[in-house]
């Protein structure tokens, strides 16, 4: 006979083997059995760029977890007299000879480098941190036994939703962040019976301990009646102490119950409450359009208090029916992720909750599922943090404490580039807000002759004019370091010897090639004029006076120095990475030239000549290695985590699309030149990257190192290495919440968001290829499948994205191509285009506005 009890259980674990109800029939979302304990490891992310929250998963009580894209620590706030990490004015002479002495003692020393650069250097100062925002604590009276409970990240919807049983009802919570409305909602509800009284706080207080108990917090709502409606205002003090955080910030909330009224008995009555639902709001006082001279730099708005109150009136929070919110979400997500979808022939597995399937991931084995749903996820994330008006930081927009590791910044040495890898060619828009960050404008004065009269504005730009001037004595253009916060920190952020992180100069450079790229995948010449060539203008004029002759080698070609290889001694001069990445900016400026409607030609004269004069940042050292360094210090075992040296293999192409007539001409150490084929360049990059391990160097055990190298492997058509690191990344370095984890043995891992972001890059990469190119008359080549795993055997992608403003649809069997259809969706210059698939050209065309192609014969 069935007891009551065992039919209890046989119902629970019926439920337990399947995916939730309402979960997305094609798989495309997370979902577990059990609320989220650990804040990196199994809450799951919503956000629209502007907020972000982070959801455990509750049932009676939740506790979200907010953040506030501008919600920072530090910067003028803290100390007016903050001004980003940069020199006084007054020791632009002494910087010029320190620079000069070093420069002296790096061509001189036997061995071509020096011991430091601490003079250059500046200390942090209030450098400040992303902070976490608080908490929405969410809390229904009732209890009893939690039956059939389920919490899911629905990725077609960008919703999370928790279902569970209690006290005899049903209850369904949804928690979503809308990005045209900038709000977060939250709704809970029951499908029979009475909602229980609800009670909602807002506990403005970033750090790790979420609040346990609820004395003393803010109350907001209490069991609201129905049609009740009220706006409270809260200011958030410096969760520490000691600094004296004065920007403040404002969540409004607004509480609306629904209801119905039915006629019973001739009487009308009340009905049941179901349903209740609250959004919030936030914003600071932080300003970008304040971070310029004209502003005394202060990054100071207005009080945010009007403006976030507009948002809830103004964008119809308020008077909107939830239905009607979250309709109009689902429409905004799917019109931003759909433009681009991938099938990687993976069964979608029902049965199997996310965190097992994390669980029973194996190297090289792999699962398409999984990593499927992987790429989407990477997606779903930058979608979901970089659609703001700051760009996703090194958490994307999701961090918990007062201090975030590494500053929850913008570390602009390989992660906020990595960020972004898979934006332009899998169409999503998101790269605006990063190229605002940076600004640069031209003032219209100079629209007759030559755009050189630039208007520095937003973060990077306007403090960065200020460092190239005071630092580097050079009156042109701007430069920024490797560590960035909100608050222009343009300085070598130092204190002691930091020249590894701090004697960056590149990194607006390689920004830079995210802004040509943009111009190169959409052909947008509105766009190019008024926000791309001012920036790429600037940054390269910056360089031309930067670069030196080279009087250690005395070979004739101009040099960086002194330079560091991202985050490695020595500090010496001619560092491959930076000589690859000036000479692409050279090359950008010398594509987009036409395009850009300045008539400045001898800015590009100047270009021409000191790009063709430049060391190319190519030599093969003495075991066959690629050189990072001009000087050849390489180790045979050195496993560091970054590739700066392989940069033109990935994402870039000094390496990958090496032309010896434009970049051969090296004098070897006897004073012989030489002009390298292209097989011994491509030799020598497969032997460092052999040499540099799989991506768990004695200095760490990252995910993004590990997604960069399956990047490189599959831009070297190696389809098991690429497989392998893929594999190995997903198996050591995400939590249960797919969450890459920096360190994903510790009790309470780190989330670092950049192996999330890089793997759709690194994926992309195996599937479809077309890197860029020295010069617009070399044919683009477009290369179908060159690494593809035999794992993806089967599938398609829509809507992929190439340079050339060409949109591509792909479908493959068995490991081969079936057809590929190709159109030109805007074309500013004619161009030709190569369609490889093995070792062959499938197709050739040249764009022109409008063209199509299709190919079926591989
Ligand atoms: C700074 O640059 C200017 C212009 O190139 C040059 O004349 C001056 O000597 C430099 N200052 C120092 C201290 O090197
Ligand atoms: C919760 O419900 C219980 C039982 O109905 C009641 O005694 C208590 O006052 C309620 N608490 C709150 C905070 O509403
Ligand atoms: C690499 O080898 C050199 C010399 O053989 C040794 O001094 C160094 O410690 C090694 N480095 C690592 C990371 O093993
Ligand atoms: C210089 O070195 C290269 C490479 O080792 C060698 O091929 C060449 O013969 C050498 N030239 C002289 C003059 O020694
Ligand atoms: C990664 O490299 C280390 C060092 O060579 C090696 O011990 C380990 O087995 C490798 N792991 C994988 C999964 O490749
Ligand atoms: C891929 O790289 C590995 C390691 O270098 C090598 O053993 C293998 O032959 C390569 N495979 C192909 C197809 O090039």
């Amino acid at each position: 006979m069935w007891t009551k009890s065992a039919l209890f259980n046989a119902a629970l674990a019926s439920v337990a083997v399947g995916a939730p109800a309402g979960f997305p029939a094609s798989g495309n979302g997370l979902w577990y059995s059990a609320p989220g304990l650990i804040w990196s490891r199994d809450y799951l992310p919503i956000g629209n760029g502007f907020l972000a929250a982070m959801t455990p998963g509750g049932a009676a009580q939740e506790i979200m977890q907010l953040n506030i894209e501008s919600l920072w620590a530090g910067g003028p706030f803290q100390d007016p007299t903050y001004n980003g990490g940069n020199k006084q004015p007054d020791e632009q002479a002494a910087m010029a000879a320190a620079m000069q002495a070093y420069r002296d003692g790096i061509f001189t020393s036997p061995t071509g480098d020096i011991d430091d650069v601490e003079t250059l250097t500046t200390d942090a100062g209030v450098y400040g941190s992303y902070v976490g925002a608080g908490y929405l604590i969410s809390t229904l009276n009732v209890t009893g036994a939690v039956s059939n409970y389920a919490r899911w990240l629905d990725m077609d919807q960008s919703v999370a939703r928790v279902t569970w049983t209690q006290a005899g009802s049903a209850f369904t919570r949804e928690t979503l962040c809308s990005n045209p409305t900038q709000a977060c909602s939250h709704h809970v509800s029951v499908s029979t019976g009475t909602l229980p009284p609800l009670s909602l706080r807002l506990l403005l207080r970033a750090g790790r301990r979420a609040p346990h108990t609820q004395h003393h917090l803010p109350r907001l709502q209490h069991a609201p009646r129905p049609g009740d409606r009220r706006h409270t205002r809260h200011a958030l003090r410096d969760p520490r102490p000691r600094a004296q955080h004065r920007r403040q910030s404002r969540l409004h909330t607004t509480a609306r119950h629904q209801r119905r009224a039915t006629q019973r008995d001739g009487r009308r009555q009340r009905s049941r409450r179901r349903k209740a639902w609250i959004s919030w709001v936030g914003g600071t006082e932080f300003d970008q359009d304040a971070g310029d001279a004209a502003h005394g730099f202060s990054f100071k708005g207005p009080d945010p208090h009007a403006a976030v109150l507009g948002l809830l009136s103004g964008n119809g929070v308020s008077s909107a029916s939830y239905s009607a919110l979250r309709a109009q979400h689902v429409v905004d997500v799917q019109t931003a992720f759909g433009a681009f979808t991938l099938d990687l022939g993976q069964k979608a597995d029902l049965g199997t909750s996310t965190d097992e399937l994390i669980n029973a991931y194996q190297i090289d084995t792999g699962n398409p599922y999984l990593e499927w749903l992987m790429f989407n996820y990477g997606r779903y994330l930058l979608g979901s943090s970089a659609r703001g008006a700051l760009p996703a930081n090194l958490q994307g927009k999701w961090a918990l404490d007062i201090a975030n590791p590494w500053s929850g910044d913008y570390h602009s040495n390989i992660n906020i580039q990595m960020n972004y890898w898979s934006a332009e060619m899998s169409n999503l828009d998101v790269m605006k807000p990063l190229f605002t960050y940076f600004e640069v404008l031209f003032s219209l004065s100079f629209i007759s002759c030559c755009l050189t009269d630039w208007l520095f504005r937003k973060n990077w730009a306007p403090r960065g004019a200020y460092t190239a001037q005071v630092l580097y004595n050079i009156t042109r253009g701007w430069v920024t370091h490797n560590e960035m916060n909100i608050f222009g920190h343009t300085g070598m952020k130092g204190g002691g010897n930091t020249a590894e992180w701090a004697n960056y100069p590149e990194s607006a450079v390689w920004m830079m090639l995210h802004v040509w790229d943009h111009f190169d995948y959409t052909n947008d010449i509105a766009w190019w004029k008024a926000q791309g060539w001012p920036l790429i203008k600037a940054v390269a004029s910056f360089h031309l006076d930067k670069l030196i002759p080279d009087l250690r080698f005395n070979d004739g070609s101009l040099v960086v120095s002194p330079c560091n290889s991202p985050e490695q001694p020595p500090i010496t001069l001619g560092c491959a990475h930076a000589q690859q990445l000036i000479w692409q900016l050279f090359n950008a400026v010398e594509k987009g030239f036409a395009a850009s409607g300045d008539a400045d030609t001898a800015f590009l004269d100047e270009v021409r000549t000191k790009r063709d004069a430049m060391d190319k940042g190519l030599h093969v050292g003495s075991w066959g290695q690629l050189q990072e360094w001009k000087v050849d210090q390489d180790m045979p075992n050195d496993t560091h985590r970054h590739l700066s040296h392989l940069i033109g293999l990935y994402p870039g192409y000094a390496i990958t699309n090496y032309q010896p007539a434009v970049q051969g001409g090296v004098m070897l150490a006897n004073g012989t030149r030489t002009t390298y084929t292209k097989a011994q360049v491509m030799d020598a990059t497969t032997t460092s990257l052999i040499h540099r391990g799989n991506g768990t160097g004695p200095d760490a055990d990252s995910g993004w190192e590990k997604m960069w190298r399956a990047a490189c492997w599959a831009q070297l058509k190696n389809s098991s290495e690429f497989y392998h690191e893929l594999t190995y990344g997903i198996f050591e370095n995400f939590g249960a919440n797919l969450f890459s984890l920096y360190d994903p043995f510790d009790a309470d891992p780190i989330f670092q968001i950049d192996a999330n972001l890089g793997l759709p890059g690194a994926v992309l990469n195996a599937l479809l290829q077309a890197p860029d190119v020295p010069t617009i008359s070399t044919p683009l080549v477009i290369t179908l499948l060159p690494a593809i795993p035999s794992q993806w055997a089967s599938g398609s992608m829509k809507g992929a994205r190439t340079r050339g403003g060409i949109t591509v649809n792909l479908q493959w069997k068995a490991g081969k191509p079936t057809s590929a259809s190709f159109h030109v969706d805007a074309s500013v210059v004619s161009r030709p285009v190569q369609v490889v698939f093995g070792n062959k050209v499938v197709a050739s065309f040249t764009t022109s506005p409008g063209l199509s192609k299709t190919v079926t014969s591989f």
